[in-house]
């Protein structure tokens, strides 16, 4: 259990843990070197590892030992990672720069990027499967591996970004927007904080209260994103901006305006501050993940 930290130094000791896990995940799988150098191009290549942040502070806000969920916040960013690799390919949003570097498939090309992101997908089940840790029951991580699939397969992220898709070079409207952006980002948000919940044992309540929480801080995480793809800088970024621009996508500003995505941006990130503050729980570093998504420059 950390003692009290700001955001920043919560970030770095969050990005440490993950940071010096990840690798030693990927070297002590019998495969290819060339699929191994590819999967770990990615995992290792930046990233703000905002959802290990969010599954930290969940636990930490129960007072509970970050290193339970080591293992899951892992699993995650693996997950995450595949899905940058795949929504990068020419099939997709077809872009050349990520977390500052050439993409996945620039370097390692196209069958080699998605049989990466396919062996990172599915290694992630085995990381939490096998997580070692005295307090994490059988039980649990039956648990954690159910959630995970509902928010990462074909009810969560798969869908969003089907839908993403094919919401290309139309008029969306508001509603199908935000199932969009709900299913594409917001879950796998979620299950971060679900995840921190169900390794505290949060009451039903408490969990019913993080998942709008959560939902509200996926939505404000992905009106951000759109905001800037627009205004932001691909320096701090590390990845192009114009993408959805250029690919046709209706986005909160392109749909609402820029002022208005930005109040639409306000209201979530107060939504959200409403349901986590009656959780009844050390809430202050959620509180200030959700107000720092809302105003990140990268
Ligand atoms: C980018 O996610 C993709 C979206 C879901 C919008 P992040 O902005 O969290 O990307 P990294 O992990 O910091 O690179
Ligand atoms: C990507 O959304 C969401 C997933 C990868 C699931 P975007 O296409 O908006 O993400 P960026 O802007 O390329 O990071
Ligand atoms: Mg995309
Ligand atoms: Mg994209
Ligand atoms: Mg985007």
């Amino acid at each position: 259990m950390v003692n009290e930290m700001n955001l920043k130094e919560y970030i770095s000791f969050t990005k440490d843990r993950v940071e010096t896990r990840l690798p030693e995940v990927v070297k002590a799988l019998h495969a290819p070197v060339n699929l191994k150098e590819s999967m770990l191009y990615s995992l290792t290549a930046g990233g703000k590892r905002l959802r290990p942040v969010l599954l930290f502070a969940t636990l930490h806000a129960f007072g509970k030992d970050e290193s339970m969920g080591l293992e899951t916040a892992c699993a995650v960013e693996m997950i995450h990672t595949y899905s940058l690799i795949h929504d990068d390919l020419p099939s997709m949003d077809d872009d050349d720069l990520r977390r500052g570097k050439p993409t996945n498939h620039k370097v390692y090309g196209e069958a080699t990027a998605i049989l990466a992101g396919d062996a990172l997908l599915t290694n992630s089940f085995q990381l939490i499967s096998e997580a070692a840790h005295p307090e994490i029951t059988s039980h649990m991580k039956l648990q954690l591996i159910t959630e995970l699939v509902k928010a990462s397969g074909t009810e969560g992220m798969i869908s969003g970004q089907v839908a993403d898709m094919e919401g290309e070079k139309k008029q969306l409207t508001l509603d199908e927007l935000e199932y969009i952006h709900l299913h594409k980002t917001g879950k796998l948000l979620g299950f971060c904080v679900k995840a921190g919940a169900i390794l505290a044992k949060a009451t039903p309540l408490q969990q019913e209260l993080l998942e709008e929480f959560s939902k509200h801080v996926g939505l404000a995480f992905q009106i951000q994103d759109d905001i800037l793809d627009v205004e932001g800088s691909e320096e701090k970024l590390g990845k192009p901006i114009g993408s959805d621009t250029e690919n046709e996508k209706t986005t909160y500003p392109s749909l609402l305006g820029m002022e208005a995505a930005k109040e639409k941006l306000q209201y979530h990130v107060e939504q959200a501050l409403l349901s986590l503050r009656q959780a009844q729980i050390k809430h202050g570093l959620l509180e200030e993940i959700c107000l720092y998504i809302a105003k990140r420059d990268s």
